[in-house]
């Protein structure tokens, strides 16, 4: 194919000359014309392992060609590449200069064409820039529409700097932001090759996933190296405790934890989080990551407390008060925070939980409830439909599958669910539900 290729930073150089080698015609566009008369030479803009004889390569194909000319550059392609640079401004913020710039140059080139144009854009871009800025620049300076005249796509990309050509032809996978089929399949058509899954989503969920990606390598870094610190303090070898925590692919290389919901809480989590805080302020170490979560934990419980007293409703009914579902296990669950705290306030609240029924309780179960939820036994129902007959506001904090169906057949058109547990989109509730952020 005819491909052009702007920006020819880490990311475009890689690109430029992987896409040549695979055969490609290739258009290397960049303001730096140094970096424009290196690839002309045959020679790498980015040091990069095997770059040096890639390019060289490339070059003598007679596939690449370089300029300055960004609209020429749409005109003569039929797929247009963007790797421009999208750095930190001094507040933190993006500057996006270079791709507001660029993006009415390829507006410009557009209107110039008379064939169909496929845009991708694979800087990376706060979500909502495609469609809010960019699309609109594109339009309005080709007078053309997106969908119909040119399609564009946003494709993260996640190369890693120093094994760029490696991670360009073993992607993770390719993800595909689009709105309609067009570009995909141009995507699909180029990128299928490397075998990796190719991945079809909303342009928004495209952009966000490349910062996900990022701040959770950061987290993970971070979360390694504060491990680290602490363990030299205790005397431990922290190699060998983070390998052991690597080797647990169940619990903690896993998909599992890592699917939005509300708080955690319960016997564990909470207090062996304090412990860990106690002994690195013993110790003068400096553990600030793993010591800003359970803040984080509470602005989530928080959050739900809002979302619930939002439209001043009285009466409540809370499905769920263990800290997760299938358990009785009532210590630090975020479930009795939030009761206790609309106890507090003085709103109507019924709960029901199948797991806890007062009567079944025990031991150190129905000792918490006594110590930090003494109302506990007045606001527990039997059952699911007591709970929900009376009440304005319901807040489902328990995620069996029964338990909504029950729900279903209960609920109340004017009633209002608060969702703590992701429900599926087909949860088939006559009743306004409201994700806690979803
Ligand atoms: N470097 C990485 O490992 C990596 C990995 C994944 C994604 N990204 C993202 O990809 C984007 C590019 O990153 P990079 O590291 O390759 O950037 P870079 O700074 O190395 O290169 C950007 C290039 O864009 C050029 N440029 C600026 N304005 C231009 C214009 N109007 N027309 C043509 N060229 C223009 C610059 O001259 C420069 O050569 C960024 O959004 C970055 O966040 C980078």
């Amino acid at each position: 194919m005819n491909l052009s290729i702007f920006g020819l930073g880490y990311v475009g150089a890689v690109s430029l000359a992987c896409l040549a080698r695979d055969g490609h015609h290739v258009v290397g566009v960049d303001i730096d014309a140094s970096k424009l008369a290196l690839i002309a030479e045959g020679k790498t803009p980015v040091v990069e392992e095997g770059m040096v004889d890639l390019m060289a390569a490339v070059a003598k194909s007679g596939r690449v060609r370089v300029t300055t000319d960004a609209m020429q550059a749409v005109v003569d392609t039929d797929i247009s590449f963007v790797c421009v640079g999208t750095p930190s401004a001094t507040n933190g913020s993006q500057d996006q200069g270079a791709v507001l710039r660029l993006a009415a140059d390829l507006g410009r080139g557009l209107a110039k064409k008379s064939g169909t144009h496929v845009v991708v854009f694979r800087s990376t871009l706060v979500p909502g820039t495609v469609e809010d800025v960019l699309i609109p620049i594109l339009e309005r300076e080709s007078g053309r529409k997106e969908g119909v005249d040119f399609h564009v796509a946003f494709q993260p990309e996640f190369l890693r700097e120093g094994t760029s050509i490696k991670d360009y032809d073993h992607p993770p996978f390719t993800i595909a932001g689009t709105r309609g089929t067009a570009a995909a399949d141009a995507l699909q058509g180029l990128f299928a090759h490397t075998g990796a899954a190719f991945v079809k989503t909303s342009i928004r969920a495209a952009e966000m996933v490349k910062y996900c990606c990022n701040n959770f390598h950061a987290l993970k870094i971070t979360f390694a190296n504060e491990t680290a610190r602490l363990c030299e303090s205790l005397g431990v070898d922290p190699m060998e405790v983070m390998d052991l925590v690597c080797r647990d692919t169940q619990l903690n290389i896993s998909r599992a934890y890592l699917r939005p919901g509300y708080a955690f809480g319960g016997s564990c989590l909470p207090k062996d989080l304090r412990a860990t805080m106690h002994m690195a302020r013993t110790r003068d170490v400096e553990i600030p990551m793993l010591g800003a979560i359970l803040a984080s934990n509470k602005a989530h419980v928080d959050l739900a407390v809002g979302k619930i007293v939002r439209d001043g409703r009285k009466r409540i009914a809370m499905i769920g008060l263990s800290f997760k579902t299938g358990t009785d296990d009532l210590r630090e669950s975020p479930l009795v925070t939030l009761a206790e705290y609309l106890v507090g306030k003085g709103y109507a609240l019924a709960i029901h939980d199948p797991e806890v029924q007062l009567s079944r309780l025990l031991g150190a179960n129905r000792r918490y409830i006594e110590a930090q939820l003494p109302h506990i036994g007045d606001l527990l129902r039997p059952t699911l439909e007591e709970v929900v007959r009376d009440a304005d506001v319901i807040v489902l904090g328990l995620s069996h599958a029964s338990l909504s169906k029950a729900l279903a057949a209960v609920v109340k058109p004017e009633q209002r669910l608060i969702d703590l547990v992701g429900l599926p989109k087909d949860h088939g509730l006559r009743c306004l539900v409201d994700g806690l952020c979803w």
